[in-house]
């Protein structure tokens, strides 16, 4: 859903001058927006990091001569590691791979051929638009990885003409298991070295949405704003219009009997589930923030919830860990006993507008054995740590400046 991260917040803006003590005194009066303190406070900049103390640079020669010097290509960090004990388990994260894109594909082409070999890596979807591109992204991950874990996107389900006039989302979705088996990459829960990796199959429902609209302003709906609703062909009697339908039957193609074996293992087992969608409305910034405010009715389930809960325990548990995609916002918060991270390699034109470039964080480590498990957190990612300051506000329907411009208000004529 191409739309879900072309408008979201994050997707525009390069600099990071809303945090600045400089850019406050632009303000005639304080708004919600100008209100937060401390590190990792909100900015326009969609980044995992954003620790680097930045100069409100808008408008000026120096933030112009940035933002066009300042957009890094993405070269994996490498060959840097320690060396490994023998008996080193290392997992890795990364949803959002697009690689549609050349510049992700090599991305994905360049990582390391050594550094990862003894490892394994989940992929939490959108990895390709076509069925070649991901067989081709695939095979490359599964020899530099000598685990993947693959769960499917809503880009991976698009059916374009190009690869048949009959095709439908749930033929492809078996098209990309089997190819999946083919090269040996795991769509089903697998225990590796004591660690469960736990695809989770979801699809969002626009009740997932619990928060309040923002109205009076000319917003699409999420039918004419989201391309999946054109490029994503459901057969009967699945109906992506009726709400939940398409949600359930997906959380239903998830399979019980590895659930029952997770969770009757023992107790300080690890496990970490993984889904494309959100499971919790909590894991996105709120409507006001979003260049596309609806978006929270098409990213997530609450049946992906329940489900995990179900694998990691009503409360979760201290090793609990549910890695995520879509939003291509990094992310790393705990809620309820379980560790939620997302870490989307994204568009190459949302990676361009990461402060610090981008270039040394993904695939992101999210266990390793040496260091006892989980990697430790929270991880300094922007909006995550935003709501780690500040309490959601979802009746606050003022929106940001970022986003009013985008917006006009709709007037009594037109409603
Ligand atoms: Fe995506
Ligand atoms: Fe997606």
């Amino acid at each position: 859903m191409r739309t879900a991260a072309s408008n979201v917040v994050g997707a525009r803006g390069s600099s990071c001058c809303f945090n600045t003590a400089a850019h406050q005194h632009h303000l005639s009066r304080k708004p919600w927006w100008a209100t937060v303190s401390g590190r990792g406070q909100l900015c326009t900049s969609w980044t995992f990091r954003c620790k680097t103390p930045i100069r409100c640079t808008r408008g000026s020669r120096e933030g112009k001569r940035r933002r066009g010097k300042g957009l890094m290509p993405l070269i994996p960090k490498q060959d840097t590691q320690p060396a490994l004990s023998t008996s080193t388990m290392r997992v890795y994260a990364i949803s959002d791979l697009h690689t549609d894109y050349e510049a992700n594909m090599e991305w994905v082409r360049s990582l390391s051929s050594s550094l990862y070999q003894p490892h394994t890596l989940i992929v939490a979807g959108d990895v390709a638009n076509s069925l070649e591109t991901f067989t081709t992204t695939m095979r490359i991950l599964k020899e530099k990885f000598q685990h993947v874990f693959f769960v499917a996107g809503n880009h991976d389900l698009w059916c374009k003409s190009s690869e048949g006039p009959d095709l439908d989302s749930v033929t492809k979705l078996k098209m990309l298991n089997d190819t999946c088996k083919s090269l040996g990459v795991c769509t089903s829960p697998q225990k590796l070295n004591g660690v469960w990796i736990y695809p989770l199959l979801s699809w969002y429902h626009q009740s997932f949405d619990k928060e309040r609209d923002i109205e009076g302003y000319n917003i699409r709906p999420p039918e004419k704003a989201a391309s999946d609703f054109r490029l994503c062909k459901w057969p009967l009697p699945l109906d992506q219009m009726v709400d939940g339908s398409l949600a359930r039957y997906f959380d239903e193609l998830n399979l019980d009997e590895f659930q029952s074996a997770v969770a009757n293992d023992q107790d300080d087992c690890q496990i970490i589930t993984f889904s494309h969608f959100l499971p919790r409305f909590e894991l996105c910034p709120e409507k006001r923030m979003l260049f596309y405010p609806n978006l929270p009715k098409i990213i997530g389930s609450d049946w992906l919830e329940t489900r995990l809960r179900t694998i990691h325990g009503r409360h979760g548990r201290p090793t609990a860990c549910h890695v995520f995609g879509h939003t291509h916002f990094c992310w790393d918060a705990s809620l309820d006993g379980i560790r939620y991270i997302q870490s989307p390699l994204a568009y190459p034109k949302e990676r361009e507008r990461r402060i610090n470039g981008g270039t040394d964080w993904l695939p992101l480590c999210v266990y390793d054995s040496d260091k006892g498990g989980l990697v430790e957190g929270p991880l300094d990612c922007h909006w995550s740590n935003y709501y780690r300051l500040n309490k959601r506000d979802p009746d606050n329907t003022e929106l940001a400046p970022w986003v009013a411009n985008l917006y006009r208000p709709v007037v009594a004529s037109e409603k």
